[in-house]
């Protein structure tokens, strides 16, 4: 017989040994799948291995694997930019997570819900016609997407898609039910998101009630219909959407000489009613009540009316967002004696994003449809342009920063790019940028790290999106009073959702002979035409990849590790919003519903 104790031995081993067996034939932790899993509350900021257990077991035979994170993440490179988008973001340091220094951990892309709406090219074929639609599709693009949306644009070859279409051909309806028909059967074949009509607007802050619900997604039982804009906007999912449209062919056999809208054809039990402040809806109606001028000229001549109009959208748009920032813009310049050169630009971009829009005719200053009491634009009052040399946490005002790699500080600070090791060890702080930036807001006790959480959630939080806009000054241009390149301009404008009004100094391709330079607040002391060389010599030293000076670029980012991290952080988020933007581009390129279709 088998003692007892040997008996519970022999398990322990037979149980030890399953244990082995299960570990070491099991696949090794892989985070790629691990980033699929929902992951909720504090978790979610931690790295997480499978087996957290294991390493405290010390098992000989398990190889304490953490691989590095799959390279072949879609669209994870831009230049010189590398990135990851994991849960774990807000870890002070990327490398913790990626194992490779020059690639940072961003947050995950936000969910862009769709937003479709329907338009036909009038069938006469008019040419300035279909420019002013473009003009104003062009508007309602880039105002949705600034918003957080993905805009699409569908016409009739979504609608001939869907299974009701032979169906609606057939019958015999009104010409403004058949085209809200089509509208629905595009919509109904593409699947869950919002249906605008294009002349419906987000008119308000990015983090505006309404917006965010329509962000969120809407509820599954109904089709919400939104206060004071009639049919102008929905928001639903495919089965919903296709229930109601089957509804509607049920009932159109009865109704179709009085039928004019949906309403008439679908039970209301099927809409649940939002109310809204924030949207926007030029239709006639709301043209000849509030805009008596443009109404008058749409009559006239349509296609210049309808320029118009984008004209008019434009400014109010413009409008909102002078009116969601009361505290105004605030460009960051910390150092004041030694960054007016590096904050230029930025300072530059706000100067022109506080002007009035630009606008050939006076009575488009006026307000949105949906806010009749807005401040209109007094070009005797601009936006209040700042230029703190600290970040403060609120969302009144419109943050603008431009952050250098650690050798271009150290470099602008000293006055020449001639940086030796000896210098920086002995003669600078660690971190001097982020702690100048968070000291109001952090005190002046924590550590670097500590600072780099705070700050890469004063970049990338979900509160703040929308009040801020970060850069590195390696990525922008480098001569003395230079204007800003259009491509970068055009680039912020899909951030903005209007057009940044272009004046000389503002971008490059419309510079005149004077160039002129900004009025500063604070003057440096070296002046700025040495600071511009310097920060030439700075970007050509850590644009190369040799030569005998390449390793105080190493010296001063391992000496400032938390300035490098948050630098790093900035350019790849950037770097990141663009590659996006231009991948829906790219998709959208052929269906720009102005396009004539050949
Ligand atoms: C993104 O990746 C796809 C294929 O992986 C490529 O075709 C496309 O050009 C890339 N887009 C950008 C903007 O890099
Ligand atoms: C990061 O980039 C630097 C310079 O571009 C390079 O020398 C270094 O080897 C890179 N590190 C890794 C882990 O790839
Ligand atoms: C700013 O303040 C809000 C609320 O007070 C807070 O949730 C957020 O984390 C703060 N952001 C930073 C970067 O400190």
């Amino acid at each position: 017989m088998i003692p007892h104790r040997s008996t519970a031995l022999i398990t322990i081993i037979v149980f030890v040994a399953l244990l082995l067996v299960i570990f070491s034939s099991s696949p090794s932790p892989d985070l790629e799948s691990g980033e699929k899993e929902e992951i909720t509350g504090p978790a979610k900021y931690i790295p997480h291995p499978k087996f957290p257990s294991l390493n405290d077991l010390h098992i000989p035979s398990f190889h304490p694997t953490a691989h590095t994170p799959p390279e072949a993440q879609p669209n994870s490179t831009s230049g010189e930019s590398k990135w990851f988008s994991n849960w774990a973001w807000i870890n002070p340091f990327s490398s913790s997570i990626t194992l490779d220094e020059n690639r940072s951990v961003l947050p995950p892309l936000r969910d862009r819900p769709f937003i479709y709406t329907y338009y036909e090219p009038n069938k006469a074929n008019d040419k300035a016609e279909e420019n002013a639609d473009a003009q104003l599709l062009l508007t309602w693009r880039r105002a949705w997407f600034a918003q957080g949306f993905r805009p699409v644009i569908l016409g009739r070859g979504e609608a001939m898609n869907s299974e009701f279409y032979q169906l609606v051909q057939s019958l015999a309806v009104k010409p403004e039910l058949e085209k809200e028909l089509l509208r629905w059967l595009a919509w109904g074949n593409m699947g869950d998101g919002l249906l605008a009509d294009w002349h419906c607007f987000p008119m308000a802050r990015y983090d505006d009630a309404t917006l965010s619900y329509l962000r969120r997604g809407s509820d599954p039982a109904f089709i919400s219909r939104f206060e004071h804009i009639g049919s102008a906007l929905f928001a639903g999912e495919k089965t919903r959407i296709n229930d109601a449209i089957s509804e509607a062919t049920k009932q159109i056999q009865d109704k179709a000489q009085s039928a004019t809208s949906m309403f008439d054809l679908v039970p209301a039990e099927f809409f649940k009613m939002e109310q809204q402040s924030s949207i926007a809806y030029y239709n006639s109606a709301a043209i000849t009540s509030n805009y008596a001028t443009l109404a008058e000229h749409l009559a006239k001549s349509p296609p210049e009316g309808r320029v118009e109009l984008a004209e008019l959208i434009n400014s109010h748009l413009h409008t909102t967002f002078h009116n969601s920032f009361p505290a105004g813009i605030a460009v960051l310049k910390p150092f004041t004696e030694h960054t007016t050169a590096l904050v230029e630009p930025g300072l530059r971009l706000s100067k022109a994003l506080a002007r009035c829009p630009d606008s050939p005719h006076p009575h488009l200053n006026s307000c949105p449809p949906n806010l009749q009491t807005c401040h209109p634009c007094d070009p005797e009052k601009p936006m209040h342009v700042s230029q703190p040399a600290t970040y403060r946490n609120t969302t009144q005002v419109f943050t603008i920063g431009i952050l250098p790699h650690p050798y271009t500080l150290v470099s602008l600070q000293q006055n020449s790019a001639e940086v030796t090791t000896r210098h920086i060890r002995r003669e600078t702080e660690r971190d001097p940028w982020l702690k100048e930036v968070t000291k109001e807001h952090l005190g002046m006790e924590l550590g670097g790290s500590a600072r780099a959480v705070v700050f890469k959630k004063a970049v990338a939080e979900d509160g703040v999106i929308g009040t801020s806009l970060w850069m590195t000054v390696e990525a922008l241009p480098p001569d003395v009073g230079q204007a800003l390149p259009s491509d970068l301009l055009d680039e912020f404008e899909w951030q903005f959702g209007f057009k940044i009004p272009r004046t000389s100094n503002v971008d490059a391709k419309n510079e005149g002979e004077a160039k002129d330079s900004m009025q500063n607040a604070n003057p440096s002391l070296q002046g700025v035409e040495k600071e511009y060389e310097v920060l030439k010599q700075a970007r050509e030293l850590l644009n190369s990849k040799e030569g005998p000076r390449i390793g105080i670029k190493d010296v001063s980012e391992a000496w400032n590790l938390a300035d490098t991290e948050v630098w790093r952080f900035v350019r790849a988020y950037r770097a990141r919003s663009v590659v996006e933007r231009k991948k829906w581009e790219e998709e959208e390129k052929d269906f720009i519903g102005a396009k004539p279709r050949a």
